[in-house]
């Protein structure tokens, strides 16, 4: 589909991470790009250098939400906005389970359900969610982060399904380890997290991930770009354990 059948966008996580740099690109396309997070200094920014309307809102206010998109016919909707929080079931507490379902899922459905009516109706739609290699592969670590993530790999599929003959496109968006906050954010240390996460490893730049965005909405309209995979070259996931224990 050429960008130019698209007139608006709504990217969330914009203020900064793969959001800040989809907003840009979206924003160079020609789109009114409709970024949001709950940064409104960062965001302020964003929009001096690219042109966007901000929208500083918490995302998992739902109210609030729905009064930021009143009247907005979003085309595209970049379903970005994401937490990580340590901990697998046994060591994970209350606020890593309520945050993370909060923002990477129950935001991710209230948003496509007051967007994708519209698309439906004007037969124009395109929803890229991001979701990430915990959705798709079992490693250990962020067990709530893996089965949120698990529920937007599956949405994006169901999603499809329902906006069966209408022309909306579903892109998941698969990304492995991407050079932005996420880590300084769940470590509450962004120094720290350089040095565990991103010192001497090459990862991804939130470049790459837009670069995909970009050719799965720019792709022609009868093409769907159902799920991209992206990983650092130097990065494999998968692996099997078997634990050898004869009691
Ligand atoms: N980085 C990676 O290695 C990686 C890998 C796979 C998948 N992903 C996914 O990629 C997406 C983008 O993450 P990123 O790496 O760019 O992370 P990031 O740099 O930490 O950015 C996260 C964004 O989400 C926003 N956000 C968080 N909580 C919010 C809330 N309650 N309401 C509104 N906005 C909220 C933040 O803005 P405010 O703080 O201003 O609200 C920020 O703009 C996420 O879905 C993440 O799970 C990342």
């Amino acid at each position: 589909m050429p960008f130019s059948d698209y007139k608006t966008a709504l990217v969330t996580g914009a203020s900064t991470g793969i959001g800040a740099v989809v907003v840009e690109r979206l924003a160079k396309q020609g789109l009114e790009v409709h970024a949001l997070a709950r940064d409104a200094g960062r965001l302020d920014d964003l929009a001096r250098r690219t042109g966007c309307v901000p929208h500083a809102v918490d995302i998992t206010d739902t109210s609030a939400l729905t009064g930021e998109l009143h009247g907005v016919d979003v085309d595209l909707l970049v379903n970005n906005a994401g937490v990580s929080r340590s901990g697998n079931i046994l060591t994970a507490d209350e606020f890593a389970i309520d945050e993370q379902i909060a923002v990477n899922v129950q935001a991710v459905l209230h948003l496509v359900r007051l967007v994708m009516p519209g698309m439906v109706a004007r037969d124009l739609g395109h929803i890229v969610n991001i979701s990430s290699i915990a959705a798709v592969y079992n490693f250990g670590g962020n067990t709530i982060y893996h089965a949120t993530k698990s529920a937007v790999h599956t949405l994006s599929r169901q999603l499809r399904v329902d906006a069966y003959g209408r022309r909306i496109r579903v892109t998941e968006i698969c990304p492995g380890r991407v050079e932005t906050e996420i880590f300084g954010r769940l470590l509450g240390d962004m120094e720290e997290a350089r040095r565990q996460y991103y010192d001497g490893y090459e990862s991804l730049k939130p470049e790459d991930i837009a670069d995909a965005i970009e050719y799965a909405v720019g792709s022609p309209r009868h093409v769907n770009i159902g799920h991209v995979e992206i990983l650092p070259t130097f990065q494999v996931p998968g692996g099997l354990n078997f634990e050898r224990r004869t009691d």
